[in-house]
């Protein structure tokens, strides 16, 4: 079965969209030098602001006949054929391929409200055309919304990016109580938390040690995958460029941490497990 990686975390700015885009290059990437028969990747942006599309395609104005929204409108028998139409190629690389997010997303919510199987719209299309990816990367939006619950029970494994601020891990907790809410509420048992993403950290600040330190020995948390992501000024200049970390410099302290974090998604995809 194709892993499905959805980064989620129902605060804003916290890094899903960057880490999502560049989990995913990483991973095609890796299992192509890995010499993998399939390395292609497949991204699907659920937010409505299409961030993660803008970087990977340079175009964020899909719209009624070529993104998740079309996905999302179309009828059940025809939504993995719509679903495979509205790929596009990204200009990171040919094997990243992208499903796009539209402006559009934001009335989606509304027009599927009431809607049998509306939480399914993309679950569904997607497990019939999964098998031709090496993986799967979903970006959600910063909320518990509709979209953000189609994108997890459409997942086997969520990350979840945390800046490491007290708060925020608070509210850590409620995030991961919210997405073992959708695997049982929803029945959806292959979905499970696998991951915690450190975003933004800064090892001069005793606080953020103090909080790695907690997470790595916590009885629950410590034993997902755990990634930690500098705060590295690389990042924005590479979302300005458009381009990839890794492309924009894979020497930055960013780079080397997404790799290395990629790297165990990779062994994951590879060897399988949790
Ligand atoms: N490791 C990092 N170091 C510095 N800035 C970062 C880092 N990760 C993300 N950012 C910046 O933080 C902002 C929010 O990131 P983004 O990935 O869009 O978050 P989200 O998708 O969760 O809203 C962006 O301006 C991005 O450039
Ligand atoms: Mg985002």
């Amino acid at each position: 079965m194709t892993r499905v990686f959805v980064f989620t975390n129902h605060k804003g700015g916290v890094g899903k969209s960057t880490s999502a885009t560049n989990a995913a290059l990483g991973i095609t990437s890796m299992l192509r030098r890995a010499g993998a028969a399939n390395s292609r990747v497949l991204l699907i942006d659920t937010d409505s602001q299409a961030h993660a599309t803008l970087i990977t395609t340079g175009m964020k104005d899909y719209g009624t006949d070529n993104s998740l929204y079309t996905v999302l409108m179309s009828d059940r028998q025809t939504a993995a054929q719509t679903l495979l139409n509205s790929i596009v190629q990204s200009t990171w690389d040919e094997n990243l391929h992208v499903l796009p997010a539209s402006p559009m997303l934001e009335g989606a919510e509304r027009e599927l409200m009431g809607v049998a199987g509306a939480p399914y719209r993309l679950a569904e299309p997607l497990s019939r055309i999964a098998n031709r990816y090496a993986a799967v990367v979903i970006d959600t939006r910063p909320s518990f919304s509709l979209m953000t619950e189609m994108g997890l029970i459409a997942a086997t494994d969520a990350i979840v990016p945390v800046e490491p601020r007290y708060l925020e891990t608070v509210g850590l907790m409620s995030v991961i109580g919210k997405i073992n809410d959708i695997r049982d509420g929803w029945r959806q048992p292959n979905l499970r938390v696998s991951g915690i993403l450190i975003t933004k950290m800064n090892n001069r600040i005793r606080g953020h040690n103090h909080l790695l330190t907690e997470l790595k020995s916590h009885s629950v948390l410590g034993n997902l995958i755990m990634g930690v992501v500098p705060a590295n000024e690389a990042v924005s200049y590479a979302h300005q460029n458009h381009q990839s970390i890794f492309d924009y410099d894979y020497k930055s302290p960013a780079s080397k941490a997404y790799m290395q974090f990629v790297a165990k998604l990779v062994y994951r995809i590879l060897k399988g497990g949790a």
